[in-house]
């Protein structure tokens, strides 16, 4: 399997990084094809300001979509989303004519065969946001939202009280 993973923190002492080193060593074990994309590494510009033309970079990560089977996307949640760098990611990356046909009602997913995993770090505990409806809201808006959109079959995991005594929630 090919398996791309989209990382978005800027500290290597984070959780985040620690969640991506098991990834690798895991996609290791089961014998994956493995290829990151670090965000804040490859210095990405997350601002969309109405370019027409594609850069290398954007096209460069459009061929590791392509290319891939799977994503892994691993962020911390901040402010209640997704790090703004990632944010820009999918505003830039995941085009009209690439991810999906266009924005009409009856757009259609163009990355229909792939799948995703998010893992995604919270400072609150995951008993904390399950019970006032916040996961639930997460994943609404990353499955039908973002990848749903996009035909992408995707799986939001929560590690919460990070920093504490982490806990999962699949
Ligand atoms: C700018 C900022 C905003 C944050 N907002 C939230 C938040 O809305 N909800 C939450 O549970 N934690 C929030 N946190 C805490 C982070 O989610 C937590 O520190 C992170 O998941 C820990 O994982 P890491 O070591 O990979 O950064 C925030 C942290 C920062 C720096």
């Amino acid at each position: 399997m090919n398996h791309l993973v989209v990382y978005s923190h800027f500290d290597s002492n984070s959780y985040s990084n620690h969640l991506k080193k098991k990834l690798i060593e895991e996609g290791n074990t089961l014998q994956e094809d493995v290829q990151i994309i670090d965000l804040y590494r490859d210095g990405f510009n997350p601002i969309l300001a109405g370019d027409t033309v594609v850069t290398h970079i954007i096209k460069k990560y459009q061929n590791q979509l392509s290319w891939a089977d799977h994503y892994s996307f691993i962020f911390p949640l901040w402010w209640g989303q997704m790090p703004a760098i990632l944010k820009g990611f999918f505003d830039r990356v995941f085009t009209p004519g690439f991810a999906f046909t266009d924005w009409t009602d009856y757009a259609e997913g163009l990355l229909c065969q792939k799948t995703a995993s998010l893992y995604i770090s919270t400072g609150y505990s995951n008993s904390y946001y399950e019970s006032n409806g916040f996961h639930d809201a997460l994943r609404c808006i990353f499955k039908k939202g973002v990848f749903g959109q996009c035909g992408i079959d995707a799986k939001v995991m929560f590690f919460g009280n990070v920093g504490q005594n982490t806990e999962t929630i699949k």
